[in-house]
């Protein structure tokens, strides 16, 4: 009777744990109902966030980038590319004609942690001075004439004011960074001082966020590019807007026209957001709370975290997992790229889940229905970013009238209107979509579904490789030449 006890037991632990599943996917249920309210949500924040300054959690923030690459740029070009987990310093070499980029070499390094929450002059100092052997590398093998000055791009993926095309103000860190003396401080300044002190000759003459020279390099190659998403460590988009709809800008600009619009999407927010009590958590327990409420659902910082926290529920309340792993206390130890690894697992006894939970969680020896529980965790947390990402990127689309729900005629010719619906490209680059097939999938489909089967077809999403990099450097060629826009 001990034995039939303890199996008693067993069953409801196991009837419980189920039942923490079945909440936690209900609370991430993102049926297209609810996606089409993200999306309208996402064009009404994205109005009011270009009415006024302060007018919406969506900042909509000015890039003065109004001409974005032609294909006729032209040189050799530098490109820094900090904010994410790596940082990446590029040469690139344009040829003057389209698609004629000839060639870059790339630097990959990862960020050493302690940069990321020192001070503004280590991590700069430690950005110019890998730079400065780079660049020392790169021309000892090529010519370098000695009279030309050289330019560099500079994409610093945060939320910058921009004051010019080549300038700009730190609003906030995201990410995980705290580097508290930055905050405020113009960002181009700081590298061309920590250039200087590194004795280098280069001169700073773009400043963008990764979302833009993402889209730089999206329109560079297809001229129907005019929206550009990440999807990587943090996320968010970016988009070419009428002059007239900036409202909150309207007779400061010198140069009036299009412009790219910065939204910082990350800390979009609204009431149809499927949140959990886990959301709920991991933001309090962030670094930056009550901020960046959809790049907490959606990144490539957060998603592992979920994860963990719904599998220490488990394993915490109803023992499954046999005694709890301390490993399973610590904040961001299970990344994304495990959690993907888990989730795309595809032996059938699921010995890559086994693994990752022994050698990361420190679980001896899971059996495998539990495995099963967690590879549907990570199917739960995954599918809702995507589906959420996908919404967030029709919600741009409506604003600018291309999501075939605007001007249609109706009636008997609307399919036939329809099917003319303006060719769309969206450039997308991040980890999360270019190495995550089943998130990639994920998005895919919900974007189909929203669209519809006639209007999905327009709507293209091309991978767009170091595009945040090398999107620097066809603006700091762009500019070279271009007269410089700024806003007192
Ligand atoms: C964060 C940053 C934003 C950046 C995004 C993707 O959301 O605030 O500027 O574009 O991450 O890297």
């Amino acid at each position: 009777s001990v034995m039939v006890g303890r199996r008693v037991r067993r069953k409801r632990a196991w009837r419980r744990v189920v039942r923490v599943l079945e909440e936690f996917e209900e609370g991430c249920a993102t049926p297209v109902g609810r996606l089409r309210q993200v999306v309208d949500a996402m064009a009404v924040e994205m109005h009011a966030g270009l009415v006024s300054e302060g007018g919406s959690k969506l900042k909509m923030l000015l890039t003065f980038v109004h001409n974005l690459p032609s294909g006729s740029e032209k040189g050799t070009y530098y490109a820094l590319d900090l904010g994410g987990t790596n940082f990446r310093i590029l040469r690139v070499q344009l040829g003057g004609q389209r698609s004629a980029i000839i060639g870059h070499d790339v630097d990959r390094q990862p960020i050493p942690l302690h940069l990321m929450t020192g001070t503004s002059e280590e991590l700069f100092d430690f950005i110019a001075s890998s730079l400065k052997e780079f660049v020392e590398r790169e021309e000892s093998v090529s010519e370098h004439s000695k009279s030309e000055r050289r330019e560099l791009g500079f994409t610093f993926s945060f939320p910058v004011k921009q004051t010019s095309s080549s300038s700009g103000i730190l609003i906030k860190w995201t990410k995980g960074f705290v580097i508290e003396d930055m905050v405020g401080r113009d960002v181009s300044e700081c590298l061309q001082q920590a250039i200087s002190r590194n004795g280098l000759d280069m001169q700073v003459n773009a400043l963008i966020n990764d979302t833009v020279g993402t889209l730089a390099l999206g329109h560079y190659h297809d001229e129907d590019t005019v929206v550009a998403v990440i999807i990587g460590t943090g996320t968010n988009a970016c988009y070419l807007e009428r002059a007239d709809a900036i409202i909150k800008c309207q007779g400061l600009l010198t140069t009036p026209g299009d412009m790219v619009v910065n939204m910082e999407w990350g800390n979009f927010w609204s009431s149809h957001l499927p949140r959990t009590s886990y959301d709920i958590d991991l933001d309090a327990d962030s670094p930056n709370p009550n901020d960046q409420g959809f790049e907490k659902m959606i990144s490539g910082m957060y998603l592992g975290d979920i994860v963990r926290r719904v599998i220490l529920r488990m394993s915490e309340e109803l023992g499954v997992f046999g005694p709890v792993s301390s490993k399973l206390h610590v904040p961001f130890i299970l990344r994304t790229p495990l959690m993907a690894a888990m989730h795309e697992d595809d032996t059938p006894d699921l010995r890559e889940v086994a693994r990752i939970l022994r050698d990361t969680l420190e679980f001896p020896d899971i059996p495998l229905n539990v495995r099963k529980l967690v590879v549907k965790v990570c199917d739960v947390v995954t599918r809702r970013a995507a589906r959420l990402a996908a919404a967030g990127i029709i919600g741009i689309l409506k604003k600018i009238g291309r999501d075939g729900s605007g001007g249609i005629a109706r009636g008997k010719n609307e399919a036939a209107s329809r099917s003319k619906m303006r060719r769309t490209v969206v450039a997308v680059e991040g980890g999360l979509y270019t190495n995550y097939t089943l998130f990639r999938e994920y998005l895919n489909e919900a974007m189909s579904q929203i669209l519809g089967e006639e209007i999905a077809p327009s709507v293209i999403i091309k991978v767009m490789e170091d595009g945040s990099g090398i999107g620097a450097a066809l603006l700091a060629a762009s500019h070279s030449t271009s007269s410089v826009d700024t806003i007192q």
